[in-house]
């Protein structure tokens, strides 16, 4: 991937994101929304994975089919709302390996704090996509970049559901090598640090807690 932010402009995926934004959207409806979303989200942030040929035989005679080229792919959710993409992105790429890093937000400073990491090994030559759902301050977002990095990997993107300006103004800043997706850019971030007009707390509207 080349650019740096792609907002997938389909009518479907921003249909079913303005149901998940509205307030009265119940959990399970969120959940099964953003399970769909992903999996449209996904076909974007990897439509130029490497391709290559394999022989095969079809019931008509012999053809030489696209295969995926390389090692298997690598998701990284950053817990716990990345695992809300994560699922819906594994049901189109089943193969892939996954790695999980924790983080919370220091309600102050709005700062990461890393209480997990777990990642597979063999990141240096495989694609890893990094999930959360919003790209808010930026912040986790970069810290989970690094972490990533720091583990091997060179052809990383970002996945998110909601992006704010100051979140890919950061990741462009820190991770200029970093392709952002997402699935709308909105207006900016309030004094809580929170997207607006945004969707709330994307953890807690997935897994119905306050
Ligand atoms: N995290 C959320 O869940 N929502 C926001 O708006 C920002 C960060």
């Amino acid at each position: 991937m080349t650019d740096t932010l792609t907002v997938v402009n389909h009518p479907l995926v921003q249909h079913k994101l303005t149901h998940m934004r509205r307030k009265e959207t119940p959990t399970g409806d969120f959940r099964r929304l953003l399970r769909e979303i992903s999996l449209l989200l996904a076909y974007e942030v990897t439509r130029d994975l490497p391709v290559t040929t394999e022989r095969i035989e079809t019931p008509m005679g012999p053809m030489d089919a696209p295969v995926l080229e390389g090692k298997k792919l690598v998701l990284v959710s950053i817990l716990r709302a990345g695992n809300g993409l994560l699922d819906g992105i594994l049901e189109l790429v089943p193969s892939a390996r996954v790695g999980f890093i924790g983080l919370y937000r220091d309600e102050k400073t709005l700062q990461p704090v890393q209480y997990y990491c777990k990642l597979p090994s063999d990141l240096e030559d495989r694609v890893v996509i990094v999930v959360d759902p919003m790209l808010a301050t930026g912040n986790s977002s970069a810290a989970a970049v690094d972490l990533v990095k720091k583990a091997g990997a060179k052809d990383i993107r970002f996945l998110c559901l909601l992006a704010a300006p100051e979140g890919v103004a950061h990741m462009a800043e820190a991770h200029p090598d970093v392709p952002v997706v997402t699935a709308s850019l909105d207006d900016h971030l309030n004094e809580h640090g929170y997207i607006v007009p945004g969707l709330g707390d994307a953890g807690d509207r997935m897994f119905g807690t306050k």
